[in-house]
């Protein structure tokens, strides 16, 4: 029987080790270049942390398949065996221009059940952890269940992008959300918005299209602590095509979902 501890043991120290050489990196110049659009930014060292982590899981067990966002696992067209899900860098753009506020993020499948979660916040130096059904960590407090919080004490986290015009969703369906929650925050970071949540730093989050290695991670975190996650139709996230995200403390969720969603007809 696969011992998930040993393997979390493992995925851990290569997590720390990946983040002290991003650390490191940061005196170096950077080589950046830009993928599907001008804001699209991948670095060298996404590459060079993405080739790292590959190594040392085929390393582990060359019969493990990995999805990573650059491109140099497997190409999967299911969710078969045991799949390693990988951003190498989550908030490029952070990294790039604040240097900070950029996660590694991690995560384990078997055949689509959630074996391991980690999200780590490099420059906070803070890791979050999971072992479905064996708790979420930060840092090795475990974290509580989240509370239930009424929409107009909630903090969500949301990119003014998906209210002023764009192509994924009518810019006027979230502005009464807006009004309505205590607050709004976007770090810029999905993986972090994600630990964030989990953690009850943020009450949810909402975002029109990320990719499996953005969330893979961080839904096992929310799940863990009684948090809801699904795609903007309230449908489960897809762990092999981009989506919507909507997750939160179970009440925001329901009440984002009940009240602010009804004419949202997208993916
Ligand atoms: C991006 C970040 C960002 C989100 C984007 C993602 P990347 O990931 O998570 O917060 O809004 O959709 O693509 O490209 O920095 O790994
Ligand atoms: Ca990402
Ligand atoms: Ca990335």
């Amino acid at each position: 029987m696969t011992n998930w501890t040993n393997i979390a043991q493992a995925a851990k120290e290569w997590v720390l080790e990946a983040g002290q050489r991003i650390r490191e990196s940061l005196d170096e110049e950077l080589l950046v270049e830009t993928k599907s659009d001008a804001n699209d930014l991948v670095t060298n060292i996404d590459r060079e942390t993405e080739k790292y982590f590959i190594e040392k899981i085929k390393d582990y067990n060359p019969d493990y398949k990995i999805m990573g966002e650059e491109g140099f696992g497997d190409q999967l067209d299911s969710l078969d065996g045991v799949i390693w899900i990988l951003d190498p860098i989550d908030g490029t753009m952070n990294f790039v221009h604040q240097k900070r506020n950029f996660a590694i993020s991690l995560a384990v499948y078997e055949n689509g059940e959630g074996r391991l979660g980690i999200i780590y916040d490099v420059m906070a130096d803070d890791f979050y952890h999971v072992l479905p059904g064996n708790g979420a960590f930060l840092n090795d407090v475990r974290l509580k269940r989240l509370n239930n919080v009424p929409i107009e004490k909630a903090i969500i986290g949301l990119n003014a992008t998906w209210i002023t015009p764009n192509k994924r969703i009518d810019y006027q369906i979230l502005s009464p959300l807006v009004k309505a929650v205590r607050g709004t925050r976007s770090y810029g970071a999905a993986a972090i918005e994600l630990a964030y949540v989990a953690a009850g730093r943020l009450d949810g989050y909402i975002t029109m299209r990320l990719n499996p290695w953005d969330y893979a991670a961080g839904k096992l975190l929310v799940e863990e602590v009684g948090g809801k996650t699904s795609n903007l139709k309230g449908e489960p996230l897809s762990l092999l095509n981009p989506s919507s995200l909507l997750v939160g403390a179970p009440t925001v969720y329901e009440k984002i979902r009940e009240n602010y969603l009804k004419e949202y007809t997208g993916i």
